[in-house]
């Protein structure tokens, strides 16, 4: 080894025992996302860290994802309007691309979403001359359609959010009152669940869904989950989406929350996490005052970066609980949030800059002492 070789090795064995454990290998990867840490390694001994993502962006983004992280999710070529456009139509490309991509680099693969109020085909609520097809017809549509695509993906896709989002946030409903609710009634929350069980008897089965951290609505899923488990319904975990904000959750909340699953003896995972620089509950006093501004200041960098400091921190806590950590989407170039709740807001949520660069907030997440 060239001297220069000997002390740049020296340099970086310092440089890792100062800044602890999760220093990952610093050449071509450090070339490649400006860092030296990675969010894998940092939680190797913890939990999965995943992200979700389309195929164009393995393409772009696939050596940031690969360093980066060791699980992925299809952020839409899974959904019901995509894979599954017309009855007798499965379009399988972008899908197996991702699965193909997961492979090849050893990263887990989980499956988002069969069932979803949202992004779903019209056909499946009409008959060929366009009147409303029958609940007995819609069942059918929905067990073909979550028993092809779970046996094409079985032994390739570890865990499966089976349906996501079902509950109210209204007071005054428990379910939400969508298609598949008023089509159905409850118990295609009960077959769909069988039916990916059958499927593929190894695949962990999610209900998934967002708010966790207010009471009610998280009350209301783990009464949800119990009922069904004592029904003998192969609900294997929970998924919490974790669209949370630089305001909320409190670490008071969000504690109760992981003690909350914890305690009912229900599994989580972390399953679309981003931190938003807009309040998510505009009645705070917060909210108001950090609306007037769209721009990502110095101020909410750092409420940024303390906030994912303080939810990773937690979440290390509960790790007996929690079986994986998912972002959605890669970096602050494109998330969702730029058009949710808001259209045309750019939002800066994630841990990645919009050059792909990491943020204060990320050294924050991989560097800890705990
Ligand atoms: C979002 C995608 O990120 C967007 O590209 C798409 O236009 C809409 O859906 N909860 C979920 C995810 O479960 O599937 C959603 O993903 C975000 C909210």
């Amino acid at each position: 080894m060239c001297f220069d070789k000997l002390i740049s090795k020296f340099f970086w064995i310092s440089a890792a025992t100062l800044f602890g454990a999760c220093n990952g290998n610093n050449s071509a990867q450090s070339q490649m996302t400006g860092t030296d840490l990675s969010l894998k390694d940092a939680y190797e001994s913890f939990f999965p860290i995943g992200v979700s993502v389309s195929g164009s962006e393995l393409v772009q983004e696939g050596a940031l994802i690969k360093t980066q992280f060791n699980s992925i999710t299809p952020v839409n070529a899974m959904k019901m309007v995509n894979i599954h456009p017309e009855e007798h139509i499965y379009n399988w490309k972008e899908a197996d691309s991702i699965v193909a991509f997961a492979k090849r680099n050893e990263m887990k693969i989980r499956g988002h979403t069969l069932l979803w109020h949202r992004q779903l085909p019209d056909w499946l609520f009409r008959n060929p001359d366009g009147t409303r097809a029958p609940r007995q017809l819609v069942m059918q549509r929905l067990k073909d359609h979550i028993t092809t695509v779970v046996s094409r993906y079985k032994k390739q896709v570890y865990a499966w959010d089976v349906v996501n989002e079902a509950i109210s946030d209204n007071p005054n409903e428990f379910y939400r009152s969508d298609p598949l609710f008023q089509v159905c009634g409850e118990e295609y929350l009960d077959s769909a669940f069988a039916w990916a069980h059958t499927a593929d008897p190894e695949a962990v089965l999610f209900y998934n869904d967002y708010n966790e951290y207010k009471p009610l609505k998280r009350a209301r899923i783990i009464r949800l989950i119990t009922t069904l488990r004592n029904r003998g319904i192969p609900v294997h975990a929970a998924g919490l989406q974790a669209h949370w904000s630089i305001y909320e959750p409190s670490a008071l909340d969000l504690e109760q929350t992981l003690e909350d699953f914890r305690s009912a003896g229900i599994p989580i995972q972390i399953t679309e996490l981003d931190v938003s620089i807009f309040p998510k509950d505009p009645r705070s006093a917060a909210a108001v005052q950090a609306d007037t501004s769209r721009a990502f200041t110095a101020e909410k960098q750092k409420l940024q970066s303390a906030q994912y400091e303080q939810v990773f921190r937690l979440l290390r806590k509960y790790r007996q609980n929690i079986t994986g950590v998912t972002f959605w989407n890669i970096t602050d170039r494109r998330t969702w949030l730029d058009n949710f709740p808001v259209h045309g807001r750019k939002d800066y949520p994630l841990l990645f800059d919009s050059n792909m660069k990491p943020k204060p907030a990320f050294r924050k997440v991989c560097r800890f002492d705990d």
